[in-house]
């Protein structure tokens, strides 16, 4: 098969390098000509583990290449996957559809024989229907397929996502358009990943539906663990009592700082004013979505009544800036609203993370950068863990004891068990379960 991927950025470098590697022709295409640059020169413009070594194979292969003009390539493609952005527009939280809408028209323009033009990008319901009569009214000789295939990559496990997908998700029902969806994923359907069809309109809400369901799995955990912590409960484990019930199931259950990334904030809020605009609304993600904007804040004065309820002139050493680990994407990271909660309080705050200090940069007001945990420990009042980067799981306790100002340790991941961290004198506040004070 012969794929155009239009956009390469998160999703489309993935899914574009994974589809390479099944053995397809791949053709990512962006209008950025730094990026393309970058690319065609062997650098991979984002941090997703395993993702350079799959690029680098599939070009020596010949199967994967870059391009800016998606011309050429599209008028020899079987699939053109629209993996262009769909931020939130500014105003009113609904997802901005002008990049999708001018891909697809570029696309219509340079197709030739019957093409399947499938919709990555997380797009409102009824998009797929729009993109269908831009085609059949402005471009009425060409014959194009028009299929949502919604991506489910966590961010820093995206290659195993997509490779071992718990569901495919299609969207069609034109049965030339099923058969090309088949073979583009044929590889997975060997693998016994399951091939779900269904009409193009449920699939767009599938997409949404099922971040929304997260987002307000982690938000109900959340709100559990603010409970346990004043009933004297143990948050993680209610987490593994309640997820012991297949009906509700174990993942997606840590509590912690609130939720962030490039999907959930976006999603959730796409939705909701999706369902206003039907006049359905869905209150559950609405609560969803205000639960979780406050929590972030709620973090930054969870860190100062650690630190005595003030931490004016005090220095915070935060550990990990990204939404999560494993990614550099800083973006609707808690850390972010934890910060500046901070630096309005008064403090001077030095942080580390592994590989989102660049991005933050950018983001966050005048904050100090280290090397590591201990350095940035150094002198500190406390330190605060806000991303749970494997290297922050085993910190040598003692050394950071003997640099720190006032050993104190606000675990907002909860990925120290108390006891241990009291031993060495530390003051210990987590989240969902029983501080340890000095
Ligand atoms: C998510 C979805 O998982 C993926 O299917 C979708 O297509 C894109 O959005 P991603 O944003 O990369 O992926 O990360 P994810 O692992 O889902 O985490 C999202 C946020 O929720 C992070 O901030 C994470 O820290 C938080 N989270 C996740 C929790 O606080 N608790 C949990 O139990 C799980």
């Amino acid at each position: 098969m012969r794929i155009v991927m239009i956009g390469s950025g998160y999703v489309g470098l993935v899914s574009g390098a994974c589809f390479a590697d099944f053995g397809h022709h791949v053709t990512c295409v962006d209008k950025s000509e730094a990026k393309i640059t970058a690319l065609e020169a062997g650098e991979v413009p984002i941090f997703e583990p395993g993702l350079d070594a799959i690029i680098q194979q599939n070009r020596e292969a010949g199967r994967l290449d870059f391009s800016k003009n998606l011309a050429p390539s599209v008028g020899e493609a079987d699939v053109v996957f629209i993996a262009v952005g769909t931020p939130s527009r500014r105003g009113d939280g609904h997802a901005d559809l002008t990049y999708v809408y001018a891909a697809a028209r570029e696309i219509a323009a340079a197709v030739k024989g019957f093409t399947v033009v499938v919709t990555k990008s997380t797009v409102p319901v009824g998009t797929g229907d729009e993109i269908e009569r831009i085609f059949r009214e402005e471009f009425p000789e060409k014959d194009i397929a028009v299929v949502s295939n919604p991506e489910f990559l966590r961010e820093g496990a995206a290659i195993t996502d997509f490779k071992r997908p718990d569901r495919i998700v299609i969207g069609t029902e034109d049965a030339r358009a099923i058969e090309v969806m088949r073979e583009v994923y044929r590889p997975l359907y060997l693998n016994e990943a399951p091939l779900y069809f269904c009409e193009r309109r449920t699939s767009e809400l599938i997409k949404y539906a099922a971040n929304a369901f997260l987002a307000m799995k982690i938000t109900f955990i959340n709100e559990i663990a603010d409970l346990s912590e004043k009933i004297g409960a143990d948050v993680q484990k209610v987490a593994k009592g309640i997820g012991m019930d297949k009906r509700i199931g174990d993942k997606f259950l840590h509590a912690g700082p609130g939720y962030g990334g490039s999907c959930f904030p976006k999603d959730t809020l796409a939705l909701v004013k999706t369902a206003q605009d039907f006049d359905s609304p869905v209150r559950l993600i609405e609560t969803t979505v205000a639960i979780n904007d406050n929590r972030k804040r709620a973090m930054g004065r969870k860190v100062i009544a650690a630190c005595d309820g003030d931490v004016r002139g005090k220095k915070i050493a935060v550990l990990g800036l990204t939404f999560k680990p494993n990614t550099d994407d800083m973006r609707d990271a808690p850390s972010i609203t934890i910060v500046q909660a901070l630096l309005d309080g008064g403090a001077t705050v030095h942080a580390y993370d592994p590989e989102g200090m660049e991005a933050a940069k950018d983001i966050l007001g005048p904050i100090t950068y280290g090397k590591d945990p201990y350095e940035i420990a150094v002198d500190a009042d406390a330190i605060v863990i806000v991303t749970e980067w494997e290297e922050f799981r085993a910190l040598d306790l003692k050394r950071l004891k003997t640099v720190m100002k006032d050993p104190v340790i606000v675990d907002l991941r909860n990925i120290y068990p108390a006891s241990e961290v009291a031993k060495h004198g530390f003051g210990y506040f987590a989240i969902g379960r029983k501080p340890e004070r000095r």
